[in-house]
């Protein structure tokens, strides 16, 4: 039997926080990078959560919450939002020299204090954008395929005419399976690439 597909529920932040951690090296595990274990969901899942969870999906196996996809329809919305409601509290935690600088966390915490906006001219065609991750144990089988189709029909339905997402070079793995759906390469960065595609 595959995963189930079903909407997040309150209380699966701390299994979704898991879930980014444990993939967050260009999709593999980053637990042994990061002192503190929730720096990387605190910035790639809980503003999600918190301002779209209508475009939070998980994938559920008998073992639990194997996986996730959190999407918002409107980027420069959303980074509004943040600033406004989710950066503050989150700088007030983690002052600037809370970590080394160069340490992975302090690469997190400066971002938090200085988070990257996304480019015009991609926000412009592509407005809504996505982040998935799912555990190995869900990985391969067609559940990524649900997870995304689902979110881009969501988003689609919210009104989105398209979407972006930024995806590490060293993760050729997930560069693949977005152009197997059909996304394509808008943007080329030394260490990233920014892929899209119509809603
Ligand atoms: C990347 C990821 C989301 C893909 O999900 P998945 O469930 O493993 O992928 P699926 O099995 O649903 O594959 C969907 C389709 O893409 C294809 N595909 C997957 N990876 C591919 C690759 N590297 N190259 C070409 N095609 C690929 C599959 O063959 C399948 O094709 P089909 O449905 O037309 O037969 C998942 O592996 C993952 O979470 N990895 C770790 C975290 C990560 O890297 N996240 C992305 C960070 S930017």
């Amino acid at each position: 039997m595959g995963a189930k597909i079903r909407n997040y529920q309150p209380g699966e932040e701390r299994a979704l926080y898991d879930i980014c951690l444990l993939t967050g090296d260009s999709g593999v595990d980053a637990s042994g990078l990061y002192q503190d274990p929730a720096l990387l969901g605190e910035v790639y899942v809980g503003p999600y959560l918190r301002f779209a969870p209508d475009h939070a999906l998980v994938g559920v196996d008998d073992e639990g919450v194997a996986g996730y996809v959190l999407g918002v329809p409107d980027t420069v919305a959303f980074e509004a939002t943040c600033e406004r409601s989710w950066w503050p509290d989150l700088r007030a935690r983690y002052p600037l020299d809370s970590f080394p600088p160069d340490s992975p966390d302090g690469r997190i915490v400066r971002l938090i204090h200085n988070p990257p906006v996304a480019s015009p001219d991609v926000v412009e065609r592509y407005p809504a954008h996505l982040h998935i991750d799912l555990l190995p144990r869900l990985q391969g089988q067609g559940a990524g395929r649900r997870l995304l189709t689902a979110l881009l029909d969501g988003l689609a339905a919210a009104g989105a005419p398209g979407i972006h997402l930024g995806v590490s070079t060293a993760n050729q793995r997930a560069i693949g399976f977005y152009r197997r759906m059909g996304f394509t390469e808008v943007q080329t960065y030394t260490h990233s690439l920014v892929m899209a595609r119509a809603l």
